[in-house]
C-alpha cells in the first residue's frame, strides 16, 4: 500500500473479529514502531504484546473500577454522564480485540533540563522550552505502529482513556513504577467501517504558504 494511501484509509477500528492476528505480522507493525525517529535515538518505547483475553479483562475491569471512582468527583452531571458512557465502551473496548499493544516509556531525562531548572525556569516555563521530548517520540512510533497495521488490514486505535488505570495495569502487567503506559492500542481484523472523521481544512491550519 502507498504511504499516503495508508495515510489517507487509516481510521479509529473499535470493534475487531474474533480472527487471532499471527504473530509474525505482529512483528512486522512494531518492526515499523521502532523505526520512528526519537530524541537524541533514545527511543525510549517497548512494547507489550498482550492477547491473553483474561489479563486484557482484568485490565478494562480496572479501568471500570478508576472511572467509578471518578464519576462522584465529576463537576457536573452532563460530566459523570460521559464518563459513565466512557466506561461502557470509549475506554474498554480494547478488551475486546484479539491483541493489544500497551506502549511503555522508560524516564528520558534531558540535560537542558537540569540546566533550565539552574537557570530558575519553572516547570511549566520548562516545558515550553523542551516540549516533552520522549513522549514525541513515542508518538512518532505509535504513529507508525497505526500505519504498518492500517496497511497489512488491520484495524487499530490510539487509547489514552484507559491509563486512567495507570496504577492496575502496572500491577497487572508487572512493568514497574519506572516505566509508564502511554497508550494502548487494540489490534484485530476490523469488524466495522466507520466513516472517516473531518479534518480541519489545510488553510486554517498552515501560515506562511
Ligand atoms: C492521543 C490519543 C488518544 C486517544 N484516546 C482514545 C481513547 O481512549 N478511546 C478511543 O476510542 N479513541 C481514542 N483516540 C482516537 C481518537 O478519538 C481518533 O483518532 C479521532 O477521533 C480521529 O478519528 P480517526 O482516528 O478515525 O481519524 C485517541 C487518539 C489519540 C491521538
Amino acid at each position: 500500500m502507498d504511504l499516503f494511501e495508508a495515510i489517507e484509509g487509516r481510521k479509529s477500528i473499535r470493534r475487531f473479529k474474533d480472527t487471532p492476528v499471527p504473530d509474525e505480522d505482529i512483528k512486522k507493525i512494531l518492526d515499523a514502531g521502532r523505526r520512528a525517529p526519537s530524541a537524541n535515538n533514545v527511543q525510549p518505547w517497548t512494547f507489550l504484546v498482550v492477547k491473553d483475553r483474561s489479563v486484557l479483562k482484568r485490565m478494562a475491569d480496572g479501568v471500570r473500577e478508576m472511572v467509578d471512582r471518578m464519576i462522584p468527583h465529576a463537576g457536573d452531571e452532563r460530566q459523570a454522564q460521559r464518563l459513565a458512557a466512557y466506561k461502557g465502551n470509549f475506554y474498554v473496548f480494547f478488551e475486546n480485540a484479539p491483541a493489544c499493544i500497551v506502549v511503555l516509556m522508560a524516564p528520558y531525562g534531558l540535560s537542558s533540563v537540569t540546566i533550565l531548572e539552574k537557570m530558575g525556569y519553572s516547570a511549566g516555563e520548562i516545558e515550553r522550552l523542551r516540549p516533552h521530548p520522549g513522549l514525541q517520540s513515542v508518538s512518532a512510533a505509535i504513529q507508525n505502529i497505526l500505519l504498518a497495521s492500517h496497511a497489512l488490514g488491520y484495524g487499530a486505535c490510539w487509547m489514552t482513556g484507559p491509563l486512567v488505570a495507570q496504577e492496575q495495569f502496572e500491577t497487572i502487567l508487572g512493568y514497574g513504577k519506572e516505566k509508564a503506559a502511554v497508550a494502548v492500542i487494540p489490534l484485530g481484523v476490523p469488524d466495522e467501517f466507520p466513516p472517516a472523521r473531518a479534518r480541519k481544512p489545510l488553510e486554517e491550519i498552515v501560515q506562511g504558504l
